[in-house]
C-alpha cells in the first residue's frame, strides 16, 4: 500500500545556467533539461529552500533531466493541484510506473481520480469532520501532558521519541480503538510501512523492502480483525464511522475500507511527526518568535500554520497532466508528470512578504495572508489537516508553557529515513517550570 506524496530532496544550489530555452519549430519553446542546482538526493539536507529559490527564479518551469517537469511558483502549483486537467493517473487508468492494474492495489484515495476519488473522499469525510476531531482535543492534553511529566525531572528528551512520534501514534491509536496492550506492535508497523515510501523513489534497499512487506501484512491482518469486531459492535471510534459510511445507499466495501484504514494511518505517521519536530526546532532556533509564544500561548494556531509555510514536512507533490497544460511559454504534454514543489511554493515572495522570515504572527486574524500549500490544495486537500493542526498546536503550547530554557544540542538536524522532511532524533535540554499546568 503506498501513498503517492513524493518529495524531493534538493542538494545545495551549483552555479547558474544562463540560457532557459529553446526554440522549436512549431514556434513554442522547450525548457533546456537540467537541475539547476536542485538535484534530487538521498536524505534531507539542512536548507533546500535557497536551491528551490535559485530553481524558481533561473526555470520556474523546469524540466529536469529525467524527463520530469518541476514547478516551483506559488500560482503555477496552485493552478495545477486545483485543475480538473491534472491528477494522479495517466489517461490510460493507471498509476505512472506500473505496466498494468494491480489486483487490489492502489485503492487509497490519494491514488484516484474521480468519480472514484470524490466517492471515497465523501465516506471517509465523515469521519474527519472538524466536530469530530476537535471532540478529542482533551485526548490529545491529556496525552501531551502525560508525556512531558515523564521527562520532567530530567531536565532533556528527545523532541522526536518523547513527543512528536508518541503524540500521534497514541492519538491515531486511540481514534481507531486499539487497546493499549496493542499500541507499541500497532506504531512499529506503522513506522515500518511508512518506508514503504521510499520505494516510489526507488530508495529503499532489499531490507527495507522485505520489512515493509512484513510490516503491511501484519497491519493488514490486524485492521482485518479489528473491522471484525468493530461490525459487531460499533461504536463512535473512527473505524466505527469508517464502516457505517453511507452517502445515498453507497458504503464502502471491504477492500477498499481496509486500504482507506491503511492509507489514513500512513498518511497521517511521519507527516505529523516532521510538522511537530521541524516545528519546535525552527521555534527554538528564533528565540524572538518563541519569546512571543510563551508571552502569548494564543498565538499557538498562527504558530503552526507558519511552520506548516516555513518548515513543512511534505516538500512535493505529484500530479500527472490528462491534457497539454501551458505555463509561460511552454507546453507540458499530457501524461507528463508534475512535480509541485509544496516547499518552494511557500517561499514565493510574490505571494508572501518577505518569505525568509520566520513569523509567527503571520497567520494573526486580519492580516489576510495567502494560505500555505503544505496540506496541498484542490480534490485531494489533506483530510487529516484539523487532526494534524489540533496534534501540533497542543504539543507545541503544552511544551513552551510548561519548560523554560529549551535548549537544541546539536546545531544541525539528524534526518529520519523518509521520503518526507522528517528529523529522526532532535535531542533538547530545559528547564521545569516551578509552577506549571497539572497534568491531566
Ligand atoms: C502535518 C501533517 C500532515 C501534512 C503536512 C499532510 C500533508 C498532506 C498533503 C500535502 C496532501 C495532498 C497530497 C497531494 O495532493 O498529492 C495530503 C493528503 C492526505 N492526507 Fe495529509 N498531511 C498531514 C497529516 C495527515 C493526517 C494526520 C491524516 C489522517 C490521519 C492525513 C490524511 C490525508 C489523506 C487521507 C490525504 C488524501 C486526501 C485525498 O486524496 O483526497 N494527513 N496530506
Amino acid at each position: 500500500m503506498e501513498i503517492n506524496c513524493a518529495n524531493l530532496r534538493l542538494d545545495a544550489p551549483r552555479r547558474s545556467v544562463i540560457s532557459h530555452s529553446h526554440s522549436t519549430p512549431s514556434g513554442g519553446t522547450t525548457p533546456i533539461p537540467g537541475w539547476y542546482g536542485s538535484e534530487p538526493i538521498e536524505g534531507q539536507v539542512e536548507d533546500p529552500y535557497s536551491a528551490f529559490k535559485h530553481l524558481r527564479e533561473t526555470q520556474p518551469v523546469n524540466l529536469t533531466p529525467e524527463g520530469n517537469w518541476r514547478l516551483t511558483r506559488y500560482a503555477d502549483i496552485n493552478r495545477v493541484l486545483r485543475s480538473s486537467d491534472a491528477g494522479m493517473r495517466l489517461n490510460n487508468g493507471l498509476l505512472p510506473g506500473q505496466d498494468e492494474q494491480v489486483p487490489g492495489g492502489g485503492l487509497f484515495m490519494l491514488l484516484q481520480d474521480p468519480p472514484t476519488h470524490t466517492r471515497l473522499r465523501k465516506l471517509v469525510s465523515k469521519a474527519f469532520t472538524p466536530r469530530a476531531i476537535e471532540a478529542w482535543r482533551p485526548r490529545a492534553e491529556a496525552i501531551t501532558h502525560k508525556l512531558l511529566d515523564r521527562v520532567a525531572p530530567t531536565g532533556k528528551m528527545d523532541l522526536v521519541s518523547d513527543l512528536a512520534r508518541p503524540v500521534p501514534a497514541t492519538l491515531i491509536c486511540e481514534l481507531l480503538g486499539v487497546p493499549p496492550e496493542d499500541q507499541e506492535d500497532f506504531t512499529q508497523w506503522t513506522a515500518d510501512a511508512t518506508h514503504g515510501l521510499l520505494t516510489i523513489r526507488g530508495i529503499g534497499d532489499d531490507e527495507t523492502a522485505a520489512k515493509v512487506e512484513a510490516a503491511g501484512a501484519s497491519l493488514i491482518g490486524y485492521f482485518n480483525s479489528l473491522i471484525e469486531s468493530r461490525r459487531k459492535n460499533l461504536g463512535d471510534d473512527l473505524l466505527s464511522v469508517l464502516i457505517s459510511a453511507e452517502e445515498e445507499g453507497d458504503k464502502l466495501d471491504p477492500l477498499e475500507l481496509l486500504s482507506q484504514s491503511v492509507g489514513l494511518l500512513i498518511a497521517g505517521f511521519e507527516t505529523t511527526i516532521g510538522l511537530i519536530g521541524n516545528g519546535l526546532t525552527t521555534l527554538i532556533r528564533h528565540p524572538d518568535e518563541l519569546a512571543k509564544l510563551r508571552a502569548h500561548p494564543e498565538l499557538a494556531e498562527s504558530a503552526v500554520e507558519e511552520c506548516l509555510r516555513y518548515s513543512g514536512p511534505i516538500v512535493a507533490s505529484v500530479r500527472v497532466t490528462h491534457k497539454a497544460l501551458t505555463f509561460d511559454d511552454y507546453v507540458i504534454p499530457a501524461d507528463n508528470e508534475v512535480i509541485a514543489v509544496l516547499a518552494s511554493a511557500n517561499r514565493d515572495p510574490e505571494v508572501f512578504e518577505d518569505p525568509e522570515r520566520f513569523d509567527i504572527t503571520r497567520y494573526t486574524k486580519g492580516k489576510d495572508t495567502a494560505a500555505h500549500l503544505s496540506f496541498g490544495g484542490g480534490a485531494h486537500f489533506c483530510l487529516g489537516a484539523h487532526l494534524a493542526r489540533l496534534e501540533t498546536q497542543i504539543a507545541i503550547r503544552t511544551l513552551v508553557e510548561r519548560f523554560d530554557d529549551l535548549k537544541l544540542e546539536n546545531e544541525t538536524t539528524e534526518w529520519g529515513r523518509s521520503l518526507f522532511r522528517v528529523p529522526g532524533s532532535v535531542p533538547i535540554t530545559f528547564a521545569d517550570k516551578p509552577t506549571r499546568p497539572k497534568s491531566a
